[in-house]
Parts: C-alpha cells; sequence; structure tokens
C-alpha cells in the first residue's frame, strides 16, 4: 500500500493511550516506510508544555514502549513532525489557536487539509469537544470526510447513551467523519479472520448450522484492573468487553460474504449479525448468563493476588462483575440452533482471546465394531492472542495392527510463517484514518446493535444484587456457573492453553 500523508491531532496527547499506543504506532508506521514526508502530528491537553518541551516528554515517555522495535532514525523524524497546543478544553479561544496551528502545521508539512482528529480523552468530553472543533472551523461537515474524528471506546454507556452521543455528533457531523475505533479491528489476527473465511473456498460450505455444533468466544486476561478502578469499577466485564470487542469477533466469524471489502458492504454484513440475534427476556438474561467477580488467588507470573473488592479505589462491597459469560443464538438462515458461547473475565489463569468452531460428530460411528467408542469431534481453533495460531484437530490412527484413533492437530502459527513483529494494534488503523478507508471502524449502527444486545442483561444486573460475589478464585476460569452454562447443553470450554 503506498504511504499515508496529513495531519493528525491527537487530543489527550499527555495520557496514557497516547504513550503506550499512538505514539509507538506512528513510530512503527514511520519505520516501516508507511508515512510520506507530507505528515505531521499536533498534540494537544492541558498540561502546559512548549512544542520542545513535548517533544522531550515524548521522547522520555514513549521510548520504554517501543518494546526494542526502536529504530532512532524513525523516531527522530516523527518527533521533528509533532508540535504541541495546551488547551483550556472549555475555552473557545483555545480552540481558535489551535486552528491557527492547524493551518500552520498544514502549511509547514504539506498536508493538504487531510485531517485526523483522535480524541484520546476521557468520554465524557467526546461531544464537547467535537462542538468546539466545530465551532472554530477545525471540522466542518463534510461527507467527503477529508476532516474525520476518531473516537476511542467507551462509546457510550448502554445503548441509551450511546444513541444519544452519536446523535449529538450526527447534528454537526457527517457520519462518513466519525471513526468509531475498536482496537480488536487493528489486530492482525482479527483482520485474518474475513481472509480465512472469504479468501479460501473449503471452508465456507461448512460455516453453518449443517456441520457446526457450536462457537466458543474467550476473551481471558491474567491482568486484574490495574490503575482504572475508577473506570472499571462504573463499567464492569459486559460493558468493557462484550457490546464492542467480543460482538466484532462475533460479527466476523457469523457474517454473511459481503459482495467486496469496501467499507459499507462489511459493515452491512457485520451489522446484519448483531439485528439477527435475539434480545433477552428478562428471565432468558437468569438462564444465559452468568456474571462473577474474583476473590484472592493465584496467578502463576504474580503470586498471591488481592480478590476485585481488595484492589484500591474499589469498595469493599462492590457489586461490579469482573467476569461476564452468555450464550448467545443468531437467529438467521446459516446459524439456527447453533449456539455461541461468550465468555470474558480479568484474572482468569492466562491471557487468552480465542475463537473455537466446534463441528457435529460423525454421522455414524463405523468404528465402533473396532472397539472404538468415543471420537472427538473436529474443531477449529482461531487463536486471536497470545501465540497467535489457527490449529485445526482431527482424528488420526495411532500406528500399530489395531484401530485406535487419536487427536492431532494441523497448526498454522503466525510467527513461525510470518514472523509477526511487535505491534500495538493501532497501526493499521491510524494508518486506514489518514488515508479516510473506514472498513475497519465502527458505524453507529454497529455501536448501537452491540449495545443492544447486552442493554437487557445490563437492566436485569444492574437492578439487581449479585448475591454471591466473590465466586471465583483470581487464577481459575470464573464461576461455576459459567462451565454449568455449558455443561447443562452437554458442552464443555476449552481451557487447554
Ligand atoms: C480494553 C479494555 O478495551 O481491552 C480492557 O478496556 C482490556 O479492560 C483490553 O484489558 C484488552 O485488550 P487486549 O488488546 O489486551 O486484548
Amino acid at each position: 500500500r503506498s504511504p499515508a500523508s496529513g495531519l493528525m491531532v491527537i487530543y489527550g496527547a499527555s495520557g496514557d493511550l497516547a504513550q503506550r499506543k499512538l505514539f509507538p504506532a506512528l513510530h512503527h508506521l514511520a519505520r516501516d516506510g508507511l508515512l510520506t514526508d507530507e505528515f505531521g502530528v499536533i498534540g494537544v491537553s492541558s498540561k502546559a508544555f512548549t512544542e520542545q518541551g513535548f517533544r522531550d516528554h515524548l521522547d522520555e515517555t514513549v521510548r520504554p514502549h517501543l518494546e526494542g522495535g526502536l529504530d532512532e532514525t524513525s523516531w527522530r523524524w516523527l518527533l521533528k513532525r509533532v508540535s504541541y497546543v495546551s488547551v483550556d478544553w472549555e475555552d473557545p479561544d483555545d480552540f481558535k489557536c489551535l486552528a491557527q496551528q492547524v493551518r500552520e502545521m498544514d502549511a509547514r508539512w504539506g498536508t493538504d487539509s487531510n485531517h485526523a482528529h483522535y480524541l484520546a480523552t476521557p468520554p465524557s468530553r467526546f461531544a464537547s469537544l467535537v462542538a468546539h472543533l466545530c465551532e472554530a472551523n477545525i471540522l466542518r461537515r463534510d461527507p467527503q470526510a477529508r476532516e474525520r474524528v476518531i473516537i476511542e471506546k467507551p462509546f457510550g454507556h448502554d445503548l441509551d447513551s450511546a444513541i444519544a452521543l452519536n446523535r449529538r455528533l450526527l447534528e454537526t457531523l457527517d457520519e462518513a467523519q466519525i471513526y468509531r475505533i475498536d482496537h480488536y479491528l487493528g489486530k492482525e489476527t482479527v483482520q485474518n479472520l474475513m481472509v480465512f473465511r472469504f479468501a479460501n473456498a473449503i471452508f465456507e460450505p461448512i460455516w453453518n448450522r449443517r456441520y457446526v455444533d457450536h462457537v466458543q468466544i474467550t476473551v481471558a486476561e491474567d491482568l486484574g484492573i490495574g490503575h482504572r478502578a475508577g473506570y472499571y469499577d462504573g463499567a464492569g466485564a459486559l460493558r468493557d468487553m462484550v457490546p464492542n470487542h467480543m460482538m466484532q469477533l462475533l460479527s466476523l466469524i457469523a457474517m454473511e460474504p459481503p459482495a467486496s471489502f469496501n467499507a459499507e458492504a462489511v459493515r452491512n454484513a457485520k451489522g446484519d449479525v448483531l439485528r439477527a440475534i435475539p434480545l433477552f427476556t428478562a428471565d432468558q438474561v437468569a438462564q444465559r448468563t452468568v456474571r462473577g467477580q474474583y476473590g484472592p488467588g493465584q496467578i502463576s507470573e504474580e503470586g498471591d493476588v488481592h480478590g476485585y473488592r481488595e484492589e484500591e479505589g474499589i469498595a469493599p462491597d462492590s457489586p461490579t462483575e469482573t467476569f461476564a459469560a452468555l450464550r448467545l443464538e443468531i437467529d438467521n438462515w446459516r446459524w439456527a440452533g447453533v449456539p455461541f458461547y461468550l465468555r470474558t473475565g480479568k484474572r482468569m489463569p492466562m491471557r487468552q482471546t480465542e475463537i473455537v468452531i466446534q463441528f457435529k460428530s460423525v454421522p455414524s460411528m463405523m468404528f465402533r465394531s473396532t472397539g472404538v467408542e468415543d471420537l472427538a469431534p473436529n474443531r477449529l481453533l482461531l487463536r486471536i492472542q497470545p501465540r497467535e495460531a489457527i490449529v485445526l484437530s482431527f482424528g488420526a490412527k495411532r500406528p500399530g495392527p489395531s484401530i485406535r484413533i487419536a487427536d492431532a492437530d494441523l497448526e498454522f502459527c503466525y510467527r513461525d510463517r510470518f514472523g509477526l513483529g511487535p505491534s500495538t494494534g493501532y497501526e493499521t488503523l491510524l494508518f486506514d484514518a489518514l488515508r479516510a478507508d473506514a472498513t475497519l471502524f465502527q458505524r453507529a449502527d454497529s455501536i448501537e446493535g452491540g449495545w443492544a444486545v447486552i442493554d437487557p442483561i445490563l437492566r436485569v444486573w444492574d437492578d439487581s444484587s449479585p448475591g454471591d460475589f466473590p465466586n471465583y478464585a483470581a487464577g481459575t476460569w470464573g464461576p461455576e456457573a459459567a462451565d454449568r452454562l455449558m455443561q447443562q447443553d452437554g458442552r464443555q470450554w476449552n481451557n487447554q492453553p
């Protein structure tokens, strides 16, 4: 792909996301020759820095995040292109100064009014910030999307607030200018889900209710909540992971083949999946969902760890869930009757993000006469992270005179095949945003579709006390009820690394 040019304005530029992800990602793009000389960055925050002071600050704080992949020349190239504007978020005059700086940077770097505004600020600021940018003429409604805003999650707190935020943004901007980010869509392995399904002829014919018994999606983390108590305790596992990252994985796995790899076609096909998920009644919430909260326990890397209620900044009786599991259905011709089991949690035994496509058993057991009683059905494992891989499991004959059948694997490992380098997951997304390609960003309907699925669950959970919290020990696979959710259907989670 030809390199990208343009001006990226990062709001919240002295914050954690900018340091850990955005500037490292820009450095990786520069290192890989994916930015032209017509490129510049303006950092914006409320902190008082001079231009040089901000560059020095970046040099000090971003370097540790370059994970051994630092290329000194590219890093210097990037720093030289960074300027800085300090704002009081509520002062319109400061946005006039910013508008002036945008014009100057356009002239300095020849960025040709191609602007991507990255809102890496707390979500409570999104709507008012966009309003200030519009007032200062930094952003103008433009269906051609020369000026775009990139908006981080969380996009809303529930369905109503997501709809309200979309509505406010669309009062001043065109949908084509709003790039709602989900960093899962920047992961190579997530993007590969579409390539795997639609660039290969052999999987699609069996990718449906006739051959698939069920699908499992697990996003397990061994980490706790770190220093994010304030955000996390108000959100919980369901809001934090399900309407966004997990619904993206689900739609990529379940979508119909789009007619082309173009932003609208892909997003229409994904949206259709969300719209086909029947919404839970209150009774179904009780039967098909499980919530959990970790108590003290052990994590292999860290040893003994606190329970959630003992974490700094968390109330000793917090009802917030750190684990959520659900059983969904997709009511369309391809998937009717195939359960999709989703689970995510903090302080589970390991980091493991994966999708399991469990196929049906063979229709008839012809090997029974030879004493083989049980055959494991075929399974396709799409491991998103870590140790990115695709593994197809099947039965193979053990050598010897009698028929004995063992599980065997065909494994494709990304690193062995392609040498996957260090990446923040944001590189492709920033590159696409500069080139005005919205394929990997979420449209208003997909954000609202994700919230719509979990809204009935939120209503029941928010209104009823969990009662048995904490109900799983840190370092385990979540509450027993999550195992029962599978066992009652005669199935089980894949807990193998
Ligand atoms: C974020 C959540 O969106 O995704 C975090 O807010 C979570 O709680 C993170 O830890 C997981 O992302 P990744 O890329 O580490 O799987």
